[in-house]
């Protein structure tokens, strides 16, 4: 069986378009979450995700937006507090809003005698499972269903947005990385991923045209906060190898990290 799994698609159709182009084979598609904000095109990422049947969890900025957009606090925003989350809500419709309300927290399957469990983040912060004791007690408190003596354990997390594999004695955790958008530390600009085939865990990534994408980032630069249209910059092209300007890119950093250590409601 070959599983194809990714995580923070982040209002990016394009990174998801390129991987499903090298891995149509995949019999089955999990997402570890955050779909939207952060990025152009909500509404065909979210499309993505319903049109191919993909077996989805929702994401910190999955609930952002759908909080944003219920309050309809996205109308008349100043330009120094305009946002993604309120360009997404201004593009997103009933239909898309409704379909991340209607995402789980986690989801638990089984796949070639392995046992899984996919969610978005663990914890309230940033932080990711660390040691075999924590790994055990998540797995305890979450898991639904049976699990055979000895049978081996996988977790899969997103929001970090760092493609890795941490190895326990009886399982693992693995986080596909981002399907858009890089930490501002990253030197790939690809669409990274995960493929596990009859069991096997490949770690994967490919690059995709993120010229539509930069295209609307610019079209909001007279509209949008600073901060976040130099966000922008990083998720879409520029790396600290080739930012001419040291202040914004330092403020966009400072801006980045703020906003990913709010806690997950
Ligand atoms: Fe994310
Ligand atoms: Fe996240």
């Amino acid at each position: 069986m070959k599983l194809l799994i990714v995580s923070d698609l982040h209002a990016n159709p394009q990174g998801i378009r390129a991987i499903w182009e090298k891995e149509k084979d995949a019999d089955a598609i999990y997402a570890a979450g955050d779909y939207s904000d952060y990025g152009p095109d909500p509404v065909a990422a979210i499309g993505w995700i319903r049109d191919h049947g993909v077996h989805a969890v929702y994401g910190n900025h999955d609930k952002r937006v759908i909080k944003t957009y219920r309050e309809g606090s996205y109308h008349d925003v100043p330009k120094d507090r305009y946002s993604w989350v309120h360009y997404n809500c201004q593009i997103m419709g009933e239909s898309d809003v409704a379909f991340l309300e209607g995402l789980p927290q986690h989801i638990c399957f089984e796949a070639d005698g392995i046992a899984y469990m996919i969610q978005h983040q663990y914890g309230p912060r940033y932080e990711i499972i660390e040691s075999q004791y924590h790994f055990d007690k998540y797995w305890a408190e979450n898991y639904i269903g049976p699990t055979r003596p000895g049978q081996e354990r996988r977790m899969i997390f997103g929001h970090t947005h760092r493609q890795m594999i941490m190895q326990f004695a009886n399982g693992l955790w693995l986080n596909p990385g981002s399907a858009s958008y890089r930490r501002p530390d990253e030197p790939s600009k690809d669409a990274f991923y995960a493929v596990i085939e009859n069991g096997v865990i490949s770690l994967r990534h490919t690059p995709y045209d993120a010229a539509p994408l930069n295209a609307v980032v610019e079209q909001l630069k007279p509209v949008m906060w600073d901060a976040e249209y130099h966000v922008a910059h990083y998720f879409f092209g520029m790396t600290e190898a080739d930012g001419p300007d040291d202040a914004w890119m330092e403020m966009a950093k400072a801006h980045f990290s703020k906003e990913n250590h709010k806690p997950m409601e």
